[in-house]
């Protein structure tokens, strides 16, 4: 029943309530801060970027001798990715933002704990996934680098974004260092190494992936193998390209 002399207060409290819940949806947003988004990590990520943004390994006499078939050659080679990489070791390589806030929302709506990663560089992703590790309550990231200048600098990268108590870095070739003292199951892996090597390095992780556990590969198109066997229905995975770079590919059964 209408009261016609309540409605002016009816009103009132109406417009009460909107001011209330706005205020409310604006602390929330205020107090929703992730450990991707706040100090120290977030300036770090921007001055990494920046930099990565600025230095273009086509451009450096790194690679540009190399004519492109011979660039295309060392990406998909099995055997001479360690030559390929070492002139490529003062660059960072990184994933792009949009992958990175990708690797963190994935980490995070899985729940990780135990995400290990091919391809440290710089530890841009690293720091990404970390920082989940640390917004889902802790956990361990296994990474792999064999340049021994990329772990220092990862090191200081990782210990500057107060993360560094999460991250295990080892220091090989990742086929030796990924092949011992993994743990019991894994929620993620990132493979961003040698392309090559995506099929050998999935099959080291392979009986250890839980059951919807994500696989995000970045530039997997170099690895023709690795694509048709993530997306191949007897495989053992749902697969699906995902953005200008990535195969994101989840652990069925
Ligand atoms: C594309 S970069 C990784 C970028 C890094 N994930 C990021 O987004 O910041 C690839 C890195 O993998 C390293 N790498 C390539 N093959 C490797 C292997 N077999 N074992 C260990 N490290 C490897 C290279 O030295 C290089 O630093």
């Amino acid at each position: 029943m209408v009261v016609p002399g309540n409605a002016n207060s009816k009103h009132d409290e109406l417009i009460v309530f909107l001011i209330r819940r706005k205020d409310a949806l604006t602390s929330d947003r205020r107090v929703c801060m992730t450990t991707l988004t706040t100090t120290p990590l977030a300036q770090l990520l921007d001055r990494l970027f920046e930099e990565a943004e600025a230095t273009s390994p086509a451009t450096s006499p790194a690679v540009a001798g190399l004519s492109s078939e011979e660039q295309a050659r060392l990406m998909r080679s099995k055997t001479d990715y360690r030559a390929f990489y070492g002139r490529l070791k003062d660059f960072p390589l990184a994933v792009s933002r949009e992958t990175g806030t990708l690797l963190y929302m994935l980490a995070r709506s899985c729940g990780a704990r135990t995400i290990v990663e091919f391809g440290t560089s710089f530890a841009i992703s690293t720091l990404h996934l970390a920082a989940a590790l640390r917004d889902n309550g802790g956990g361990r990231l296994i990474t792999s680098e064999f340049e021994p200048s990329k772990v220092a600098r990862a090191r200081d990268n990782l210990a500057t974004g107060g993360l560094i108590d999460l991250v295990e870095i080892r220091e090989g070739d990742a086929l030796q260092t990924l092949r011992v003292d993994l743990p019991e199951t894994i929620d993620l892996v990132l493979l961003d190494g040698a392309k090559a090597l995506y099929p050998e390095i999935l099959s080291l992780l392979e009986s250890r992936l839980r059951s919807g556990a994500f696989i995000v590969a970045d530039n997997a198109d170099h690895s023709p193998d690795y694509l048709a066997r993530v997306r191949s229905p007897a495989g053992g995975y749902m697969s699906t390209p995902f953005g200008e770079d990535v195969e994101l590919s989840m652990r069925i059964g």
